[in-house]
């Protein structure tokens, strides 16, 4: 099983994705299961069967106990942990999860360290993306992503699998059109950036239990994906957008608001660079910008 050169940087994936210990999973109920998987991108990233977990078996339970740990651990600190009736009502009957899992066996000492070593599964989740279709046609929301990296210390991180996570399940479900919702000066937002071009939905959101969130929808471009991976400026986007004077500051929530207002006003859309974003910290200004004007 050959992992891709230009994957490289996620030595993990290349070590132990070619030897079959980690593969990508969808934990998924048997009616939602995608018809077709992998057949609208051109990609040549994941060639191996993913690990299929029916989350209505109770012999499952395990997995999705994992699942719940990682995820409350990472969400914890900011009270963002997801409930298990939503996860159940909002994500596993609506939609799916998709991630990558490690043979438990081959567990390293890291890992074994910062995981639930009581629930024993043949195959242990890495990471989880929760991705739902949305009324609209032809649209999914990206209800929730989350690496075991985020409990690792920086040395045992496994590089990319964040952000290999989310791509395997876009891939999977052949999704042209992706929404998602997090918040200004997350460190996701230097995933999310990568997966197309990114669009400001909203820019605050105080209908959401923190008004700091941003909506974004993204037309999913996978031949823009290995930017992630090279940090190769995205020329294309630089073509085809123009910066404005408008910034989002993490910091200040009015700048948040005056950028939603001119969303609502029709002025848009606008949107923001990933290569730009992979070059800044966290809680530093964002430009916004927006589509050429063509003469
Ligand atoms: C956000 C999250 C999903 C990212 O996944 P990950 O596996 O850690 O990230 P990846 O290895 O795929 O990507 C690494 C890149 O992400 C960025 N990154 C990840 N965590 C970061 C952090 N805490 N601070 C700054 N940058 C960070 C960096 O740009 C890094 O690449 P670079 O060093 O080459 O610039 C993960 O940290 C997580 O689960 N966090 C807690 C839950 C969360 O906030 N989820 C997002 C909700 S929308």
């Amino acid at each position: 099983m050959k992992i891709p050169e230009i994957l490289k940087k996620a030595d993990w994936y290349q070590k132990w994705g070619e030897s079959g210990d980690i593969r990508p999973y969808v934990y998924v109920r048997p009616d939602n299961k995608i018809q077709n998987p992998g057949s609208l991108h051109r990609l040549d990233w994941f060639p191996m069967a993913p690990i299929c977990k029916n989350p209505l078996d109770t012999a499952e339970l395990n997995f999705a106990e994992q699942i719940y740990d990682i995820e409350g651990r990472a969400f914890g600190p900011a009270n963002m942990a997801m409930p298990r009736w939503v996860f159940y009502d909002c994500a596993i009957i609506p939609g799916f999860v998709a991630g990558f899992a490690m043979k438990t066996e081959k567990l390293p000492p890291a890992l074994k360290k910062v995981l639930r070593s009581d629930l024993y599964c043949d195959w242990t989740p890495l990471s989880l993306f929760i991705i739902i279709p949305t009324m609209a046609e032809g649209q999914w929301v990206a209800h929730n992503l989350c690496a075991v990296n985020s409990l690792l210390p920086s040395e045992d991180r496994f590089y990319g699998l964040g952000f290999l996570s989310k791509a395997f399940g876009l891939w999977y479900a052949n999704v042209e059109s992706c929404l998602g919702m997090t918040q200004w000066g997350s460190p996701a937002l230097k995933l999310h950036t990568h997966y197309g071009n990114l669009e400001v939905v909203t820019a605050y959101t105080p209908v959401h239990s923190h008004a700091k969130t941003i909506t974004y929808r993204v037309a999913v471009n996978t031949a823009a994906w290995e930017k992630f991976f090279t940090r190769e400026q995205d020329s294309e986007f630089q073509k085809q957008y123009a910066p404005t004077s408008l910034i989002i500051d993490p910091k200040s929530e009015q700048s948040m608001k005056d950028l939603h207002a001119r969303i609502q006003k029709g002025e848009g859309p606008f949107y923001l660079s990933a290569t730009e974003i992979g070059e800044k910290n966290l809680m530093d200004a964002l430009t916004i910008y927006q589509p050429q004007r063509v003469s």
